[in-house]
């Protein structure tokens, strides 16, 4: 039986967010479409983009260990991406729907910090240094995205969700 170690783990990790962030792709306009907010819209739409150039750096990380760019099926980010779409469907044209569907994000967020954290240390461990800074970059992304849309709660959408709808 072949041997499994970090590097295994590391292989089948970056195979999981591959494949998590290929969906997030697809999913992030319909999160744009589905919400009310100019802000929140905008949000979507930029961290979309910056989702392009973060599966390209998976590529490269590939690249770098010589394996294929091949997601596996991840079952963590379906749940989220599920639920993010339950809420958008049960919420529809309710002052709540902003809320629930920046906090589905922030799930998402959340799912790939962990991610991205860990691939980062065992990729230092490993001595990828070039798959540290890659990996690096979009953990700085993800968080970023993370805080940028706690201000938007903050600034208005948590206080509308309070409000019935007009
Ligand atoms: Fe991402
Ligand atoms: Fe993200």
């Amino acid at each position: 039986m072949a041997e499994k170690t970090l590097q295994t783990l590391f292989h089948e990790t970056l195979r999981d967010i591959y494949y998590a962030e290929r969906k997030i792709l697809k999913s992030l306009p319909k999160m744009a479409r589905a919400a009310q907010s100019p802000d929140l819209k905008a949000a979507f739409e930029k961290h979309r983009e910056q989702t392009e150039g973060q599966i390209e750096r998976l590529q490269q990380v590939f690249e770098i260990i010589g394996k294929p760019a091949r997601g596996k099926t991840c079952d963590a980010i379906e749940g989220i991406l599920a639920e993010g779409d339950e809420i958008a469907e049960e919420y529809k044209d309710t002052a709540a729907l902003d809320a629930g569907l920046l906090a589905a994000a922030q799930a998402v967020e959340h799912y790939e910090i962990t991610r991205y954290g860990t691939l980062k240390r065992w990729a230092e461990v490993m001595g990828l240094k070039d798959a540290v800074k890659l990996l690096d970059e979009t953990l700085q992304e993800e968080s970023q995205t993370d805080e940028d849309l706690t201000a938007i709660a903050d600034a208005v959408i948590n206080a509308e969700a309070l409000q019935p709808a007009a």
